[in-house]
């Protein structure tokens, strides 16, 4: 999301060398979505697999469909909706496919619940671009847990991407995880650092306690404050995968080795209350 338009507007060279190095960390899911960079940043990604063809071999592509951004890029959309009809699934698979210049999409997500979804027709089309040998699996982001519930009896969710961090607690709360250890599906975790929020220097007294906090455990566990916030996604026993934003190589290997942090029951609760701001009830 951050890699072309809506971030770090990286060139093909600079997107090359990022690619790269995430491969040889064995970082190969890439995460897109039809809208980033207002509909430019998966043609972005597929300049540079047309460029280099060795690479589509090495990754792992994930991409999204379902929200009408207004944008110069979309004339033809007067208000931002959510579409999840079978025309728009159908021709959203067909564009991504296009844009990213391969023959089929590892991962593709509904990005958003359409309060008007029709599950026998998202199934349908799902059907359609499985037996295509278009998509590989099906999922679906920021669906609750009913929703999750409903399209799951109709064709198979591989995953609920939500927003999971120590500034959106609440997929601990509302079900949407419980219901990932229920049909043993692991969730993904979208701005695990709050979209950099918990980095910041002029931040509110709620990042400032969970820094504090994080910046202790991290002292006495010897590493970065950074590997104690995933390290918290990490604990849970759903198996969240974090989506790192970073467009930093070294973040990214610190991010890596967070992944062999056990935190202790109690810090995991102190950390959840400096989120929160009061004791559990
Ligand atoms: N499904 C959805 O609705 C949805 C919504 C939002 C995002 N997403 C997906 O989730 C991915 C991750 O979201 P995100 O980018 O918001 O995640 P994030 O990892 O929480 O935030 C990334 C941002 O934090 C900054 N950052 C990371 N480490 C830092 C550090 N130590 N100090 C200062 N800044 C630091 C990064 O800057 P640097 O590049 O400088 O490191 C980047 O700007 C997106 O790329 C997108 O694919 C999905």
């Amino acid at each position: 999301m951050r890699l072309g338009e809506w971030g770090t507007k990286m060139t093909i060279q600079e997107l090359e060398y990022f690619v790269d190095e995430c491969i040889a960390l064995g970082l190969v899911d890439f995460d897109h979505a039809d809208i980033y960079g207002d509909y430019t940043t998966e043609a972005d990604f597929g300049r540079l697999l047309r460029q280099r063809p060795d690479l589509r071999q090495k990754v792992r592509l994930t991409t999204k469909c379902g929200i009408r951004l207004v944008t110069p890029e979309r004339p033809a959309h007067t208000i931002k909706s959510y579409d999840s009809t079978k025309k728009h699934i159908l021709s959203s698979v067909d564009a991504s496919l296009q844009n990213l210049g391969i023959e089929q999409i590892e991962l593709f997500l509904l990005h958003r619940p359409d309060y008007l979804m029709n599950p026998q027709e998202i199934a349908q089309a799902v059907e359609k671009l499985k037996i295509a040998g278009k998509i590989k699996h099906f999922g679906v982001s920021n669906f609750s847990a009913s929703q999750f519930e409903l399209l799951h009896a109709f064709t198979p969710l591989a995953t609920n991407q939500i927003e999971i961090s120590l500034t959106h607690l609440e997929a601990f709360q509302n079900g949407t995880l419980d219901q990932c250890l229920l049909h043993g599906i692991a969730p993904t975790a979208w701005s695990p650092f709050g979209g950099g929020k918990l980095f910041s220097n002029n931040s509110s007294p709620r990042i400032k306690r969970i820094q504090q906090v994080a910046q202790k455990i991290a002292k006495r566990y010897e590493v970065q404050v950074e590997q104690i916030l995933l390290a918290f996604l990490y604990k849970h026993p759903s198996q969240i995968i974090p989506i790192i934003g970073s467009s930093k190589i070294n973040r990214l290997k610190l991010a890596l080795q967070a992944s062999k942090i056990v935190l202790k029951h109690e810090e995991w609760y102190e950390l959840f209350e400096a989120s929160s701001g009061k004791e559990v009830p």
